[in-house]
């Protein structure tokens, strides 16, 4: 009987879930230690309270309750806002309710699986820009292929005319040739990454370490230009699966970004810490995942919601050397790891994105 208990405790307060008990007048008799931590509050803060503390005003969810309670209903795929504590921030909540009974079959309130969607419902919304995708992948691709053979053809060529035409005033003309093919070659190669089927070579790696190669590639370039460079490392996170070159691709596309938003200097914090909450890997997986979170901010030019509205659509540039494919790029990649990306920005004051990775699977 003891085993029984303790397996059901534990059962209880491992759950990946948030569970909550109310009573027959929707007031709140227990939660299990996931519930907690969705909420930010304690146990002892919820018991006794009613439950419109963590749902305020929506009826049609208690309404829902009641009938659990007084016709023995139950109900999956709920969905309601849900309150964190002081009121400070909101998140999705999905549930399901079922009706809690005693040893006589009386009704002792409903009992409510919680999950914070949060996270699901950024991956949704993140993802649209791709649905748009696939046909413009094609072509460019085919394009790219087009493009590239002429373009080697008068590259040789000019660098021929230029060694014949050395002390000629209109070599330089001929290096304008050479440099702007140049200049379209390294357009084509970036489409190209883009379009090609990346799929990630994955194998365990220190997100810290990768951080740390780039910086190092970086380093000169932000001294030059007057940005000082902060790292806050959580520094007991562990490995992470994901291909090395492509993380690399991502945070370089994510630091430069931070540099051109900086014109006259200015500083970018990098910092990784666990997500604290649990959230699903993408619609179609049921397997609950535990993320690491990546931030680069910078207090530079920010943006407006116009330019926000576009962001991660590929060929949308506000620079005049830009190609506008640094993002699309970055968000494939990181989609293609099962991650997604989070954006908070303000018009003149700085950026922040949130690169969301998942911690392997136990
Ligand atoms: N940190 C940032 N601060 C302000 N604006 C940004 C920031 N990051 C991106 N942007 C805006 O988003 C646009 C798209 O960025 P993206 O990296 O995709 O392309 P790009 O930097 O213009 O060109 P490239 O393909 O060379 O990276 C930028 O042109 C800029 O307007
Ligand atoms: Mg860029």
């Amino acid at each position: 009987m003891d085993d029984c208990e303790d397996l059901f405790k534990n059962v209880f307060s491992s759950f990946i879930h948030g569970i909550l008990i109310v009573d027959t007048k929707l007031n709140i008799r227990k939660s299990n230690p996931a519930l907690e931590e969705m909420f930010c509050r304690s146990g002892e803060d919820l018991i006794g309270k009613p439950l419109s503390l963590l749902f305020p005003e929506q009826p049609a969810l208690e309404d829902k309750f009641k009938e659990v309670i007084s016709n023995s209903a139950s109900y999956q795929l709920l969905e309601g806002r849900a309150c964190r504590k002081n009121a400070l921030s909101h998140f999705p909540a999905g549930m399901t309710l079922s009706p809690l009974f005693g040893a006589k079959g009386e009704s002792l309130g409903a009992l409510a699986t919680i999950k914070d969607l949060s996270l699901l419902k950024d991956l949704e919304s993140v993802s649209r820009p791709f649905e748009r995708l696939s046909t413009t992948e094609a072509l460019t691709l085919g394009m790219a292929h087009e493009i590239r053979n002429p373009l080697g053809g008068i590259r040789a060529s000019a660098q021929l005319l230029l060694s014949d035409l050395e002390t000629s005033p209109n070599a330089s003309l001929i290096q304008i040739i050479i440099s702007e093919v140049d200049r379209i070659n390294r357009l084509i190669k970036k489409m190209m990454d883009f379009s090609q089927e990346a799929e990630p070579k994955v194998k365990l790696i220190n997100i810290h370490r990768s951080l740390e190669e780039i910086f190092l590639l970086e380093k000169e370039t932000l001294i030059a230009h007057q940005i000082t460079l902060l790292q806050e490392y959580d520094p007991s996170l562990p490995l992470i699966k994901a291909d090395p070159d492509q993380i690399k691709q991502v945070f370089l596309n994510l630091i430069k970004n931070a540099r051109e938003a900086m014109p006259n200097g200015g500083q970018i914090r990098v910092s990784t810490r666990y997500h604290g909450s649990y959230a699903f890997s993408a619609v179609s997986q049921s397997k609950p995942l535990l993320f690491i979170v990546v931030e680069v901010a910078d207090n530079g030019c920010g943006m407006d919601d116009k330019q926000i509205e576009t962001l991660f659509t590929p060929f949308v540039t506000t620079k005049s050397k830009g190609v506008g494919l640094g993002l699309a790029l970055t968000l494939k990649i990181i989609e293609n790891h099962k991650g997604t990306i989070k954006v908070s920005t303000q018009k003149n004051a700085g950026t922040t994105f949130q690169v969301f990775l998942p911690l392997p699977q136990k």
